[in-house]
């Protein structure tokens, strides 16, 4: 074990329970996953005469729908009915944050894979074949495949939205240097291993259960209720848990189990409806390409003066949950930098493809990409390295934010120089040298790429939710919340804190389903808050609980409850163990009626936004990191092989070390994937030419970086993470912005005319280019 990993072991406060629980934590889904016992949305056991249902979609971008001949499709053996916007008793609406969506085309088609129909057969097999039957004519209108395009066309989600600090027009005149530039990131799609779907039941009284593979089941609950044009009780939403979601779930596993559930509703019979991939990938929305232009002012001594972005989001045809990732782009958009005069502007393009949506760091990564590919052109205009101007730059305790919130505990300066001293960045630097002085066919690229990431939904008012924990009879305990088990192991450590609270095993601890009806009117699980805002609701229902029964057990021991602890599954007083077991304490707090049920509601202190102005204290507290990342690339071939990505990462106090390391390696895997091989393609027609895993390329084993090393900082933690323990799911993913400028060096190492691009991903054709082109 590392030395400073000791270190940070040492001093933690924790008390050896915890400790032990932690170290030997996994990811508790993985004893079922591992032998394929997990239950997904396709594993629910369905009911006699449950139908299946496949999506007849717009095979154009844009158009007007001028007929569509449904005759021969349902004349086919074993289909049931195909139903239509006609078929909508409510709303035929699924926008979230503007109501800019029909769940079925009515006379107009906005993008290529646009849902028109569901088709309802005996079978999958019989629903597909009757979809080629289908005969459909459109007239075509333009399509807009680019923000850029969009942009020149005036069409657009919303208005613009601008922050801003400081005086930039002023603060460019008294730069030293001043450089502009285009950058481009390209979409990613999120590649969950279970594509989307739902299951309908009919049950009493017009009530539909709907088991859905989201990650917001209210949204789905609230949909549904919308479009039925029923009340939200009518509707009950159930998830297991989702073989991953990466935000792609967040809004769009909405309307599969809207469809499921309106076939259900007119033919009160089970429908399932799951997409296959190649259906998946062609209509859901992916990660917001950017087309974004930066001017970066820098004084002699290399510090940022001004800085001033637009970034062009291509949204796709409608907002789903664009706006709120426009914002987000802002709120990043300087990095784990401190800059005194920032004019930053999104705009929300609408363009024709399917709506773009949340994907891991949510417009955060896209805004952080601009902001780093400001300071390779300037460090390469200025002839420094992209590692001077970062650290001359780093963020301090204090610092404001362009959004007007104080940095506080700032990890910022820490992690960079630890990652220096941990990793001999130095050493490192000389061996990329006298390795590039030494290779003419191979050369390598060495990159530092900070991070710092907001905690808590931009939006306040979602950061809140609940818990509602039962103790059973025989002292095992229940817990069900908002949280949504999505791979990144939340339900582990909710287990965790029950565990710790009660002192109990964790075996004698479940997480059950997440089910609006046990947990209403609840946040999707997103925003790297899922294990924060339940997590703290669950601390805080336990923590009653435990008062509660720790009276039961002074009166019963005839002591007062401050010399009651729970330790072991056992009660101790004043530190001495007594007869009274866990189990015993239970069956005597029902014995006298007192409630082992308890229901907690958390909502985050402190944050708050204010739209008009653009300023306030949006997040509970921010992520810190930095990463080193050396790649070797082939100058004869253009590609390339990360040799490590060493890293010090701000875990606060992590509660489950294996778990969060695991979202680490994970998200760094997934940001290198959308920086360097990704490459989302639609023709200038709209359709998806990447719709298939042989064309739209993932890393594999293969070409993860051989060696990927994590170290946690030794930091105080934050009070408003749980129990000190920061969010983790997205901030990795950044470090993976490291891999294009680490590319981008070794391509310099052997093309010193070369002219730098910021066109994302780089992908291995680009790389050759690079390398022999100017
Ligand atoms: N990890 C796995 N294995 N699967 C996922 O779908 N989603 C990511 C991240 N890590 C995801 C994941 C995204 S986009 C978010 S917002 C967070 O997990 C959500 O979970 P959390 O709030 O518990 O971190
Ligand atoms: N992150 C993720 N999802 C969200 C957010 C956010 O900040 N705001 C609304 N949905
Ligand atoms: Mo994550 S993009 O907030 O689901």
């Amino acid at each position: 074990m590392h030395k400073n990993k000791l270190n940070h072991k040492l001093n933690s406060k924790l008390d050896a329970v915890s400790v032990a629980l932690k170290k030997s934590i996994k990811n508790l889904d993985s004893y079922t996953h591992v032998r394929g016992e997990s239950l997904y949305v396709d594993d629910v056991n369905v009911r006699q005469g449950t139908f299946h249902a496949v999506v007849f979609d717009s095979p154009k971008a844009h158009g007007k729908i001028k007929s569509i001949d449904y005759s021969k499709a349902e004349a086919l053996e074993g289909v049931e009915r195909i139903f239509t916007y006609k078929d909508v008793p409510g709303e035929n609406e699924i926008g979230g944050i503007i109501k800019d969506e029909p769940l079925f085309a009515e006379h107009e088609v906005h993008f290529w894979g646009m849902p028109i129909a569901l088709i309802v057969a005996e079978s999958e097999f019989i629903a597909r074949k009757a979809r080629g039957l289908i005969e459909i004519d459109i007239e075509e209108l333009p399509v807009i495949t680019t923000a850029k395009q969009a942009k020149a066309k005036g069409s657009f989600i919303n208005a613009p939205r601008s922050f801003s600090l400081g005086d930039v027009e002023n603060a460019f005149k008294d730069c030293e240097y001043v450089f502009e530039g285009e950058t481009f990131s390209n979409g990613q799609e999120h590649l969950y291993i279970e594509a989307q779907g739902a299951y309908a039941e009919p049950l009493e009284n017009g009530t539909i259960k709907i088991t859905s593979s989201t990650q917001g089941p209210t949204a789905v609950q609230k949909t549904v209720a919308n479009v039925l044009g029923v009340a939200m009780h009518k509707i009950e939403v159930d998830v297991t848990r989702l073989g991953g979601g990466f935000g792609g779930k967040e809004d769009q596993a909405t309307p599969w189990a809207v469809m499921a559930a309106l076939a259900t509703y007119h033919l009160n019979q089970s429908v399932k409806l799951i997409l296959n991939r190649h259906d998946d990938l062609r209509m859901t929305g992916k990660r917001h390409p950017y087309e974004s232009s930066y001017k970066i002012g820098l004084s002699k001594d290399l510090k940022i003066l001004a800085y001033e972005a637009e970034f062009l989001q291509n949204s796709g045809a409608a907002a789903d949950l664009s706006p709120a990732i426009a914002e987000r782009t802002l709120f990043h958009a300087t990095n784990s930098y401190f800059i005194p005069n920032v004019k930053t502007t999104v705009i929300s393009c609408k363009t024709n493809l399917p709506p773009n949506t949340a994907f891991r760091g949510f417009g955060g990564p896209q805004g952080m990409f601009v902001i780093e590919s400001a300071i390779a052109k300037a460090a390469s205009e200025i002839g420094v390295s992209s590692r001077e101007i970062q650290e001359a730059n780093l963020l301090d305790e204090n610092d404001t934010f362009s959004y007007g919130q104080i940095a506080k505990k700032v990890e910022a300066k820490n992690t960079w120089d630890s990652a220096k001293a941990i990793f001999n960045s130095e050493a490192l630097e000389k061996e990329v040298e006298d390795f590039n002085k030494n290779n003419s066919s191979f050369k390598k690229g060495i990159a530092f790429m900070p991070i710092t990431f907001g905690i808590s939904f931009t939006n306040t008012p979602m950061n809140h939710a609940r818990a509602l924990v039962h103790i059973y009879l025989d002292g095992s305990v229940g817990i069900s919340t908002a949280a949504v088990e999505m791979g990144q192991g939340v339900n582990t450590k909710m287990m965790q804190i029950a565990a710790q609270v009660f002192s109990i095993p964790i075996e004698k601890i479940k997480i059950e389903t997440t089910n609006t009806t046990r947990v209403a009117n609840t946040s999707p699980s997103a925003a790297s808050s899922t294990a924060d805002l339940n997590g703290k609701a669950t601390l805080m229902a336990c923590n009653s609980l435990l008062e509660r029964i720790k009276k039961v057990a002074s009166d019963d021991l005839n002591t007062s409850e401050d010399s009651i602890t729970l330790k072991d599954e056992s009660v101790y007083v004043n530190n001495k163990k007594t007869e009274l077991s866990w189990t015993e304490l239970i069956s005597k707090t029902m014995l006298q009626r007192v409630a082992l049920t308890e229901n907690a509601h958390y909502a985050t202190p402190e944050i708050h936004f204010d739209k008009t102005k653009e300023k306030g204290h949006p997040f509970a507290y921010h992520v810190y990191g930095t990463a080193i990342t050396t790649v070797t690339v082939d100058c004869t071939r253009g590609i390339y092989e990360f040799d490590s990505v060493k890293i010090v990462h701000d875990y606060g106090k992590s509660m489950s070390e294996g778990i969060d390391l695991g979202q680490v390696e994970g998200a760094l895997a997934q940001g290198i994937g959308w920086m360097t091989m990704e490459e989302i393609a639609y023709n200038d027609e709209g359709k998806l030419l990447s719709n298939a895993l042989s064309t739209y390329k993932i890393p594999d084993i293969f070409s993860v970086p051989k060696e990927v090393e994590v170290i946690p900082v030794e930091t105080e933690g934050n009070d408003m993470a749980i129990l000190k323990s920061k969010a983790v799911g997205e901030p990795p993913l950044m470090y993976g912005i490291g891999a294009y400028f680490a590319i981008q060096n070794a391509i310099k190492a052997f093309n010193p005319n070369y002219d730098l691009k910021f066109h994302a991903p780089m992908t291995p054709e680009k790389v050759l280019m690079g390398l022999y082109k100017n």
